[in-house]
Formats: structure tokens, sequence, C-alpha cells
């Protein structure tokens, strides 16, 4: 099991106050908290190795593109991808979305043809598709949320079809906290020939995640919601897929050769990284993949599910509270969204701010999600290696006297 106390004294945000309250952040499927490795980190590299990646001979740029290639070997490593140049760096998850719509699919989605995608997508997993299905003349369609509300392998069978050409879908529900079943769904596809895409946002922060044991063809995450900065992501490509996907944004670092009529492009990951990239930001991530795996994936899971099973026992002796999603925590990841009888989100959320509780309230960027849910909002609490029961204990207690008493 992991030491709470002694990450938090790693987490510098963790010791301030909010509303004259002790901060308890119970927000991390919205953004992490940072330790100070990651905070040193980043401004090391501005104070002292400051230099652009691949371009020149000095020494800063020499330095920086050693530590930047590094960062990138180490995510490579932390998600067991087969070569470095599998990885490549985006500003965020959503942008990694758009590379794989726009460089991949735009190739390989025709008219008539289908993708496969959920309900229970993040807008940025869905909206995307949407508006490529539109200018390809392509359809979508939807696979269902299960009795366990995850999604529901068995109908995919009968939603691929031959004009299939990409199934997208989420690994953990930022709303509703399931792990969906990957790998069942990962495998139908490959019997059908079918790529897949994950949307990894809320997994890889949180679970072992491998995409060599998945066998799925893309997948994305973001830095900032697994203890590095914001405005550093990653797009996973397999090798293969790689070599089908044209480039996304173009100049700098993309390039090979110039005419004044054309271009040619460098090889990937580089084809897929024009301009200048966020090195600092970079390291950042590297150094915060180091700090999880310190602790151990295995270990950030094993308590984030302490604390879910622990919230989840309380909140259902709450009256009037009804939270989304399965009781089973095996099923489930540190996210759990809930409504109170009588009480708005919003409303609840600032009430709990005002205790120093920070919770996200909102639809969460999933609209359909909740529309099927009947449920136009909910107030969402998210955990993360830093939170204990105390915090836990406490948040369920606010929630315990607001139910019984009102706001
Ligand atoms: N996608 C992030 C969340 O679920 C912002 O809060």
């Amino acid at each position: 099991m992991i030491d709470t106390q002694a990450i938090r004294k790693c987490f510098p945000i963790l010791s301030r106050k909010v509303n004259g309250k002790p901060l308890v952040y119970l927000d991390s499927a919205s953004t992490s908290q940072k330790p100070d490795i990651v905070i040193d980190t980043v401004s090391d590299f501005y104070r002292n190795s400051c230099g652009n990646v691949h371009r020149g001979v000095h020494a800063l740029t020499r330095e920086t593109t050693e530590l930047y290639e590094d960062a990138r070997r180490t995510v490579a490593r932390f998600i067991g991808a087969a070569d470095p140049a599998e990885i490549i760096f985006t500003r965020n998850a959503t942008e990694a979305i758009h590379m794989v719509a726009w460089s991949w699919a735009r190739e390989h989605v025709g008219e008539g043809d289908e993708i496969v995608i959920s309900e229970m997508e993040h807008h940025s997993n869905l909206v995307p598709w949407q508006i490529l299905a539109k200018e390809r003349g392509a359809n979508l369609r939807f696979l269902g949320i299960g009795m366990d509300d995850t999604l529901e392998p068995g109908d995919l069978e009968s939603l691929i079809t031959p004009r299939t050409k990409l199934i997208t879908v989420v690994h953990v529900s930022n709303t509703l906290g399931v792990i969906n079943p990957v790998h069942e769904i990962i495998r139908i596809a490959a019997r059908n020939g079918v790529p897949v895409f994950l949307d990894a946002a809320q997994s890889v922060p949180h679970l072992p995640v491998n995409v060599a044991e998945l066998g799925c063809d893309f997948l994305a995450f973001s830095g900032h919601k697994m203890l590095g900065p914001a405005g550093i992501g990653v797009l996973w490509v397999s090798k293969n897929r790689q070599r089908e996907m044209k480039p996304f944004l173009t100049g700098g670092g993309a390039i090979d050769q110039v005419g004044r009529d054309g271009a040619t492009f460098n090889e990937a990951p580089y084809k897929f990284e024009a301009g200048t990239p966020a090195v600092a930001d970079a390291l950042g991530l590297a150094a915060a993949i180091d700090f999880l795996d310190e602790i151990g994936m295995e270990n950030v899971r094993a308590h984030e599910e302490e604390l879910t099973a622990r919230a989840l026992s309380s909140m259902s002796r709450i009256d009037g509270l009804s939270y989304y999603g399965p009781e089973q925590t095996a099923l489930r990841s540190g996210v759990i969204s809930f409504n109170v009888k009588g009480i708005e989100p919003y409303e609840l959320g600032s009430y709990l701010d005002s205790h120093g509780v920070a919770i996200r309230a909102g639809d969460h960027c999933t609209q359909p999600l909740l529309r099927a849910l009947g449920i136009s909002s909910t107030a969402r609490v998210s955990f993360y290696l830093y939170n204990t029961i105390n915090e836990i204990d406490f948040f369920t207690g606010l929630v315990e006297k607001a139910a019984e008493d009102g706001i």
C-alpha cells in the first residue's frame, strides 16, 4: 500500500487553504495537482538548458534534444510501446484525437463508411468524428451501454459491417468512472480487421496501461491529468498505422525537403510534431511518470479503489443521494458522479467549496451520456494517489449534512 502522508508532502498546493479551510482536492479527473519534482523539472529546464530541439549544433540545443528524446523514451516505457518513435507529443488528448481524425481517418473513411463510437464519449472523442462523418458522408454507429454501465462488447459483432473503418471508444469514463472492457472490444475488432482508437485520458493516469498487451492501434492521453504540466499530451500510434498517416500540421521539424511547389516530410514521430514543441512540459511529464512509476501504478490503482469503496459505502447510506455507475469497485476507477435530491449540483459544489472541498459540477462534457441517463448535470468527485480516507469521510459528512438540512 502507498504512504499517502509522504506523497502529500511532495505536493505543495495540498498545504494551502481555500476559504480559510484546508484544501480537499477531489477534482483530479479534471486536472491533477503537481508534485515538486514536476514543478522543479519545468523551471530547471528554463533556468539551465533552454534551447530548441533538433535544430543547430550548440550545446543547449544538443542538451535540449537529448532531454526531449529521453522524455519520449520514458513515456514509451510507461505504456509499453515497442518503439519511442510511436510516441507523438501533442498539446493534450483532444489534439491527439484530432490528429487521428485528420491524419488517418480522413484518408481512410469515405462515403457510406462507418465509425463505431459510444454515447459514453467525452465531447472531445465525439464531435471530431461527427464532423468527419458529415464531411466524408460516413455514418456513426453507437455501441450500447450494458447492465453493469460499461460498454457492451456483445453488441459489437452486430455493429461491425464491411464498411466499419474504425472503432473509437473511451477506456475509462470521465463521468461514470467505469472501466470499459476494452480487451474484449479490441479482440472483437481485431477478429474483424477493424482498427481501434482508445481515449485513455482517464485510464493512463490511474491504471497500469500497456499498449502491447492491449493490442489497439491508437491511444491518447493528457499530461495534466497525471501529475504533469498542462499543454503536453500523447498520441501513441502503432508503427503500421503511423505509416498510413499524413502529417497533421506542417512546417518546422515535420519537413524533410522543401521546393517552391512542394515538400517531403520527415520520419515519424517528427513528421507529426511541426513547430517548436513544449519541451519543458514534455520533461515535466516524464518527471511525473517517474514519480508514478516509483509508487507503482498497481498501488495507485489499489489506493483509489480503497477510496472509492469507502466513498460509495458512505454515499449509499445518504438519503436522497443517487450515484451513477456500478457498485463494484473492480469495474470503476476513482470517479463518482452523483446527485442529491432537491440540491442542484452547482449549489452543492459551491457549498463544498466554502468548506475547502473542490469537486466538479456540470455535464462533464458528456451531454449525450447524461441525456441517456435522463439527467442534465451531476456533482462529481474524483480521487488520486494524494487523497486520504479522512478526506473522503469529511466530504461524505458534508454531503450527508447538506442532504439532511438543505443548503
Ligand atoms: N475532461 C475533464 C473532466 O472530465 C476536463 O473534468
